[in-house]
């Protein structure tokens, strides 16, 4: 049966605010997604049949498994019927603000359609990524790019240098949705609606408007993440952030040696490099 192994890489969020709450119960957002280095490896076997069967081994168990979701929508959109077989290689932490299971979803996207020699319209990914999560789409593209809507509108950013920085994953779970209710938006616009305008001007300088919003609310219900962010400013990073609605915390720092030393330093730290669109795409295009 045709088989590949494809990557799925991690993400964090460079800047992240969030806006007002919106009818359809999402947050409006404006973000600043980024790959980096640490990623899954998913395998995938497939061949058509006549009747559908999706199967899944994976390293840790994934209650309500958002791979499978994957391939169901895909196949159903496609109308094509295959057996279909997924080894999961979990690396990225669950619950960690890393877009892992995104990832994986984006993954079957880009993975399934070449070894059932298929190639659907990038809209029709897109469309079907938007309805397996926000952050799914991004994970289409790649590298740097800014987020609007509630994650799914993305406008990529021109390449950045390649940066290395340190992971902290505190061990602590924080759900998205509470984490959103925390913030406790209005369904009132905020003026400005948008990011500082520096941030069109000069995307690359990310470094001086990078904020996230749920840094309050996390902070102050899980002490565990404060203590995360302290070791990272301690161990010299430069900005040290939330990645989504967390729970981990990375840090940047000047050199790759730099980096390497502070993750010494700091007990379960992993060490990353940002991943271009560019280094993405090869990565994909390789597998
Ligand atoms: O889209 P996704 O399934 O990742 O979202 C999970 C939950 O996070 C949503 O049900 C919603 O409660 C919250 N969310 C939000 N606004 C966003 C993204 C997510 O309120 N922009």
């Amino acid at each position: 049966m045709p088989t590949a192994t494809v990557p799925s890489f991690a993400k964090i969020n460079l800047a992240l605010k969030v806006l007002h709450h919106r009818p359809d119960g999402y947050h409006e957002i404006r973000t600043i997604f980024q790959t980096i280095s640490l990623a899954d490896r998913l395998t995938i076997t497939a061949e058509p049949a006549r009747r559908t069967k999706l199967t899944i081994d994976a390293t840790i168990d994934i209650p309500d498994n958002i791979i499978l979701k994957a391939a169901d929508r895909l196949l159903d959109k496609l109308k094509r019927r295959a057996q279909v077989h997924f080894l999961l290689q979990k690396r990225i932490p669950m619950g960690g603000g890393l877009g892992g299971g995104s990832s994986n979803a984006a993954a079957v996207l880009l993975g399934l359609p070449p070894l059932l020699g298929i190639s659907p319209p990038a809209t029709v990914l897109h469309e079907i990524a938007a309805s397996l999560g926000s952050d799914v789409p991004f994970f289409l593209m790649g590298g740097t790019a800014l987020g609007l809507g509630r994650g799914e509108e993305l406008y990529p950013f021109p390449e950045t240098p390649v940066a290395h920085g340190v992971l902290v994953l505190p061990g602590v779970h924080v759900s998205t949705p509470e984490a959103y209710k925390a913030l406790q938006r209005t369904t009132e616009t905020p003026f400005p609606n948008s990011f500082p305008l520096s941030t069109w001007d000069a995307p690359h300088d990310w470094r001086t408007f990078s904020e996230n919003d749920f840094e309050g609310p996390v902070f102050r219900l899980y002490p565990k993440v404060v203590d995360a962010h302290t070791a990272l400013t301690n161990a010299g990073a430069n900005p040290t952030r939330l990645s989504g609605s967390g729970s981990s915390v990375f840090g940047f720092f000047e050199s790759k040696s730099a980096a390497s030393a502070a993750a010494k330093r700091i007990p379960g730290a992993v060490l990353f490099s940002t991943l271009n669109r560019k280094r993405y795409r090869l990565a994909w295009g390789r597998a």
